[in-house]
């Protein structure tokens, strides 16, 4: 494993993390889930994500219990808070109240007295910004927090925040969690440039488009059995990449990856590690033999040639609109 500093910050973290989204709690057993978690940490994983709100909070109880022992300071836990966690009015957003609530619940859930990293899971444009910062740097303060985040903002957003902290001396944000791939490169445009200024690091998210990218979804064919887009939980999001031109082009991708040595997936997260902005990528597993294969990718280099290789593959379907980076115009 390689490790890389988060952002300008004097904290390290492997530039593979492992993420429990949809897995932990919801698409596979508890035991899968260890397997998985164990995995990660014998490949040299050290930094691991969730959030409050997956699986109902449950996916926090499976990486506590999944970890459990493990000593804490060899560890980086990173959790997040926006999305909602309970039926009531501020069981959600990112106001004074739900952001102290939620992360008792997670630390009391992860079983940690501190989490390495705390993410604004969206932008809440129902709380005012300073209201937010103030919290996250108090509990930054209270040591419950050692550095803070955000998932998704936009590069306006993430100025605003960073001007406002700069003035009142509040704690600045390190990280932003965005999706990243080669399919999904919208922030290469506004926010990677503006974070590159100001030592935020990208900890990116679906580095392989939750599976496309490893060229098992085939074009006019039905899913294989159990994966991600026959999952209930799953199969939204994975949906904007299941139609026939994107599936063909990513089926053009197996002979560059096959003359580089590399299997798919580990191609496409050695992707997202070319850009020295992304300080890790965050691959999700329902088995620990996915995990074995794509942590192989840390510390591979890509020539340009290669990655002209893979832009005239893929062409059209890069998606690369800033625009796209977007939170709900209301709370959820
Ligand atoms: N901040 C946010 O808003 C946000 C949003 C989404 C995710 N995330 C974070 O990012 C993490 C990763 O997201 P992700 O799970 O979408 O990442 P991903 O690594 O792009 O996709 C993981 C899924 O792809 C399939 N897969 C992985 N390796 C494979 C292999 N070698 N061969 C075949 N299939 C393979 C597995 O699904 P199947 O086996 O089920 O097909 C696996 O669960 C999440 O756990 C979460 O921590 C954050």
């Amino acid at each position: 494993m390689e490790f890389r500093h988060l952002g300008r910050s004097g904290l390290k973290v492997s530039e593979i993390s492992y993420g429990n989204w949809l897995t932990h709690g919801s698409q596979v057993e508890e035991e899968a889930a260890k397997q998985c978690v164990q995995a990660a940490l014998d490949e040299g994983i050290t930094t691991f994500d969730t959030a409050d709100v997956y699986a109902g909070t449950k996916a926090e109880e499976v990486l506590g219990r999944a970890l459990k022992g493990v000593r804490r300071e060899s560890l980086e836990i990173f959790t997040k808070v926006y999305w909602p966690t309970g039926r009531g009015q501020n069981d959600r957003g990112l106001s004074r109240k739900h952001i102290t609530e939620s992360i008792h619940g997670s630390l009391r859930r992860l079983q940690t007295d501190y989490v390495d990293l705390y993410q604004a899971h969206r932008f809440d444009v129902e709380t005012p910004l300073e209201e937010t910062l103030k919290t996250f740097d108090d509990l930054v303060r209270q040591g419950k927090v050692l550095y803070i985040g955000v998932s998704e903002w936009t590069a306006d957003q993430i100025s605003a925040a960073l001007k406002i902290a700069d003035e009142m001396g509040f704690d600045r944000f390190v990280s932003n969690q965005p999706q990243y791939s080669m399919l999904w490169r919208i922030i290469e445009s506004e926010v990677v440039p503006l974070c590159e200024r100001e030592g935020i690091g990208q900890i990116v998210w679906s580095p392989i488009a939750q599976g496309v990218l490893t060229g098992k979804y085939l074009p006019g064919q039905q899913p294989p059995e159990g994966s991600r887009a026959t999952d209930p939980s799953g199969s939204g999001m994975i949906s904007r990449f299941m139609n026939d031109d994107v599936l063909t082009r990513v089926q053009n991708l197996k002979p560059i990856a096959a003359d580089l040595g590399l299997t798919m997936a580990q191609l496409a997260v050695a992707w997202v590690l070319q850009n020295p902005n992304v300080s890790s990528a965050i691959i999700g597993a329902s088995r620990p033999d996915q995990v074995r294969d794509n942590v192989r990718a840390a510390g591979v280099s890509l020539d340009q040639d290669v990655l002209k290789r893979i832009d005239d593959v893929l062409g059209p379907i890069v998606e690369r609109d800033p625009a796209k980076t977007v939170s709900p115009s209301s709370r959820p």
